[in-house]
C-alpha cells in the first residue's frame, strides 16, 4: 500500500475537512459554504462513504490531499506529511537527498526543538529555567504540551549536534537556528541561554521559536526580553498564529477566537482551559491571520491590556478582520496587565472580561470621543479623521451604515456629508483579506466560472450519469436505453462511454467466470479505481473530477428515490434526450433537403424526405 492510500484508508475526509470549515448534513452527504470561492448558498458537499469532495458552484473537487493542498497553499508531499500523524501512519525516513530542502527545514526544527525541551526538562544546566516556569506557574503537563524548552549558554552545541545529524552549516543557517558574523564562515548557535517556545504552523509543525530571556539576565537592557527565529523558508511570521495548531478546534467549537499579545498569555490561558486563545506574537494581526483564523470562525475578540489597547499596531489588524466581515471585539482585561496575569490572579475576572467585551467600533468610538472635546469644530474635524477611515473599511455595509448614523449624531454633521468623505477616501482595490485569502486566485468579486450556462438537455446528461452512479444495479437497464451519442456535453459524453466499456468488461469477465451468483454492478469505487489505471488518454483527471462531481450529484439529487422512481426518472431522461437528438437529427436534414433542392438531385431528396418522415414519425411516437 502506498502511504497515501493508507493515509485515507485510515482518515475520514469530514473530521479533516471540519477542523477548516463548519460542515452540516444533508441526506448521506454534508455540506457546506465553499471555502475557495464566495458563495451565500452552500453548494460544497463531502462524501463521508465515497471520502470525496465537490464545489457545484465552482466546480472544485477532488478527495482528502486534494482538499489540504487547496486549503492551505500546499503541495502533496507536505499534505502527505501533515496527514500522515492523524492518520496515525509512519511515513518511512526518506533518504535525505530526496526530501525536499523545506522538509529538511522542518526536520532541523524538529530535531531542535526536541533538544532544548530535553535540555530543559532533563539538565542540570535547564534548572533555573525550570524553576523559574514553576514559579510562573506552568505545570508539566504543560511545558509537555507546548514543547517548551531552554538553550544553553553555548555557542555551538546545538549546531555540532546537528552537524552530526547530517546537516550542514547552510541548511541550519537557512533553518533560522544559527548566525554568522558577517564575512566569516564561522556560525554561531542563534538561541543562547534563553527559554525556548516553539511556533508551530497550524498543522503542529514547528516552524521558528519565540526565545524568552533568563531570568538571571531580565535586567540586563541590552538583551531584549525575547529573541524570534528570522523569516525563513518555512516561518513567516505574518501566515502564523502561535497556539492554533492546539486552539483551532475550540475556536471552532466556541465560535470565537480570543487574541492575546504573548505566548505567556496564551499557554496559562490553556492552561486553565481557556484553549480558544492564541497570539499574534507582538505583532499587528495581518490580512493572513485574519484569513487564516476566518476557517474557523467568524468572530473574534483582542485582549490586550487596557491601557495599551487601541494604541497597539493591532489597529490595522482590526481594520483587516472588519473589513474581512469578522464580528472583531476588544476584551478589556482588568486585574494586571495582561491576560496571563489576570487568569492567574483571578479567573471569575477574566471570564467576566470575556462575556463583557465590546464590539471594537463601540469602543473605538467611546476612546477617541473620550480624547477629543467634540463641541469644538477642531474636536469634530479631528473625530472624523480618526473614524471615518475605519469605518470605509467596513465590510459589512449594515454595520457601517449603523456606525456613520452613530458618528453623524455625535458629531451633528449629516450623514451624507460624513458618506460623501468616505467615498474619496475608499481605496479602489480590494480589501486585502481577499487578495489573500485561500482560493482567491484574482478575479474579484466575480463568481466563479460556471462555464457557459448548461443547456438543459446537458444538465439531463449529468443528471443520467449521476442515476446510474446512485442506483448502481439499474446500470443495465439505463445503458440499454441510452446510446453515448444522445448524451450532451462532450465530457459527460467520454465519461458515459467509459463506464458502457467498463460495465460490458465485467460481464465479460463475470460470464467467463461461469456466470455465477449476482451479475456485477458498475460501483462508483470499482470504476474510479478502473478509470485511474486505464489506458483512457483524453483527460483523465477532467473524468475523474467529473466523476466524483456527478457521484455526489446522485447523492444530492436523489437521496430519497426508491429504486421504481430512479427508473422513472431514467425513462423520463431517455426520452427527454431521445427527443432532443431526433428533433436536431430532423433539423439538420431540413437542411439537407433544401440543398438538394438547389441543387435539383431528385435522388437524393427522396431519401432525405423518407428519412425526414421516419424521424417524424419516431418523434411523434415519443410524444405519445
Ligand atoms: P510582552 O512583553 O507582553 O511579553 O510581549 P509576555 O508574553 O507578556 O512575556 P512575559 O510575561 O514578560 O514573560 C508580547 C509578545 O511580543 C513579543 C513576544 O512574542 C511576546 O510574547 N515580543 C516582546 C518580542 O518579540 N520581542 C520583545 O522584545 C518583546
Ligand atoms: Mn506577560
Amino acid at each position: 500500500m502506498q502511504p497515501s492510500d493508507e493515509i485515507k484508508s485510515k482518515l475520514d475526509i469530514v473530521d479533516v475537512i471540519r477542523e477548516y470549515i463548519p460542515l452540516k448534513p444533508a441526506g448521506v452527504n454534508f455540506r457546506a459554504l465553499c471555502p475557495f470561492h464566495r458563495e451565500k448558498s452552500p453548494s460544497f458537499i463531502v462524501s463521508p462513504e465515497k471520502q470525496i469532495w465537490h464545489c457545484f458552484g465552482c466546480q472544485k473537487g477532488g478527495d482528502v490531499f486534494s482538499f489540504v493542498m487547496e486549503m492551505d497553499g500546499i503541495g502533496f508531499v507536505d499534505a502527505l506529511r501533515n496527514l500522515a500523524p492523524k492518520a496515525g501512519v509512519i511515513l518511512r525516513k526518506q533518504n535525505p537527498k530526496l526530501t525536499s530542502r523545506r522538509n529538511r527545514l522542518l526536520d532541523i526544527l524538529e530535531f531542535s526543538r526536541n533538544y532544548y525541551h530535553k535540555t530543559l526538562i532533563q539538565s542540570d544546566k535547564g534548572k533555573s529555567a525550570r524553576e523559574y516556569l514553576a514559579k510562573r506557574g506552568l505545570t508539566e503537563e504543560t511545558i509537555e504540551e507546548w514543547q517548551i524548552g531552554y538553550s544553553p549558554d553555548s555557542w555551538d552545541d546545538l549546531i555540532n549536534l546537528l552537524k552530526n545529524k547530517g546537516f550542514n552549516d547552510e541548511e541550519i543557517f537557512q533553518a533560522g537556528m544559527s548566525v554568522n558574523k558577517d564575512g566569516t564562515s564561522r556560525f554561531y548557535n542563534r538561541f543562547r541561554d534563553r527559554i525556548m517556545f516553539p511556533i508551530n504552523d497550524v498543522n503542529g509543525n514547528t516552524v521558528a521559536f519565540s526565545a524568552r530571556v533568563s531570568p538571571e539576565k531580565e535586567q540586563d537592557e541590552r538583551m531584549g526580553k525575547y529573541i524570534n527565529s528570522p523569516r525563513t523558508m518555512i516561518y513567516d511570521k505574518s501566515k502564523i498564529l502561535f497556539g492554533l495548531d492546539k486552539a483551532k478546534r475550540e475556536i471552532r467549537n466556541n465560535d470565537l477566537a480570543i487574541i492575546a499579545e504573548g505566548q505567556m498569555d496564551v499557554i496559562t490561558a490553556h492552561q486553565h482551559g481557556y484553549k480558544n486563545v492564541v497570539a499574534s506574537s507582538g505583532t499587528a494581526l495581518t490580512a493572513e491571520q485574519v484569513a487564516l483564523l476566518k476557517r474557523y470562525s467568524n468572530n473574534i475578540a483582542l485582549a490586550f491590556d487596557t491601557d495599551k489597547a487601541g494604541e497597539t499596531a493591532a489597529e490595522r489588524g482590526i481594520r483587516e478582520a472588519m473589513s474581512a466581515e469578522m464580528n472583531t471585539k476588544v476584551i478589556e482585561v482588568p486585574e494586571g496587565k495582561d491576560p496571563d496575569e489576570c487568569i492567574k490572579n483571578n479567573k471569575e475576572e477574566w471570564e467576566k472580561a470575556v462575556k463583557s467585551a465590546k464590539p471594537f467600533m463601540e469602543y473605538y468610538f467611546n476612546k477617541t470621543f473620550a480624547k477629543l472635546d467634540l463641541d469644538q469644530v477642531d474636536g469634530k474635524r479631528a473625530a472624523a479623521k480618526e473614524l471615518l477611515p475605519v469605518l470605509a473599511r467596513l465590510g459589512n455595509k449594515i454595520e457601517q451604515d449603523f456606525w456613520l448614523k452613530k458618528l453623524s449624531q455625535a458629531l451633528d454633521v449629516g450623514e451624507d456629508i460624513l458618506r460623501e468623505t468616505i467615498r474619496q477616501s475608499v481605496p479602489k482595490t480590494r480589501p486585502e483579506y481577499a487578495r489573500n485569502a485561500p482560493g482567491a486566485h484574482g478575479g474579484a468579486e466575480a463568481e466563479p466560472k460556471q462555464a457557459v450556462k448548461q443547456s438543459r438537455e446537458e444538465m439531463l446528461s449529468e443528471l443520467f450519469i449521476a442515476l446510474i452512479l446512485k442506483f448502481p444495479s439499474l446500470a443495465e437497464y439505463a445503458i440499454n436505453r441510452v446510446q453515448p451519442d444522445k448524451i450532451i456535453g462532450l465530457p459527460n459524453k467520454s465519461l458515459y462511454r467509459n463506464i458502457i466499456i467498463y460495465y460490458n468488461n465485467l460481464i465479460d469477465n463475470w460470464t467467463q467466470e461461469g456466470g455465477q451468483a449476482e451479475p456485477p454492478q458498475v460501483s462508483y469505487g470499482g470504476f474510479k479505481q478502473w478509470l485511474e489505471n486505464s489506458e483512457v488518454q483524453e483527460n483523465k483527471d477532467g473524468q475523474l473530477i467529473l466523476l466524483d462531481k456527478l457521484a455526489l450529484l446522485g447523492d444530492k439529487d436523489f437521496f430519497d428515490f426508491e429504486i421504481e422512481r430512479a427508473k422513472n426518472e431514467i425513462i423520463k431522461i431517455a426520452v427527454t434526450l431521445k427527443k432532443h437528438y431526433l428533433l436536431n437529427r430532423r433539423q439538420e436534414i431540413s437542411k439537407l433537403i433544401a440543398q438538394a433542392e438547389q441543387e435539383g438531385n431528385e435522388d437524393y431528396i427522396k431519401g432525405l424526405m423518407e428519412e425526414f418522415q421516419a424521424l417524424t414519425d419516431e418523434i411523434r411516437e415519443i410524444e405519445d
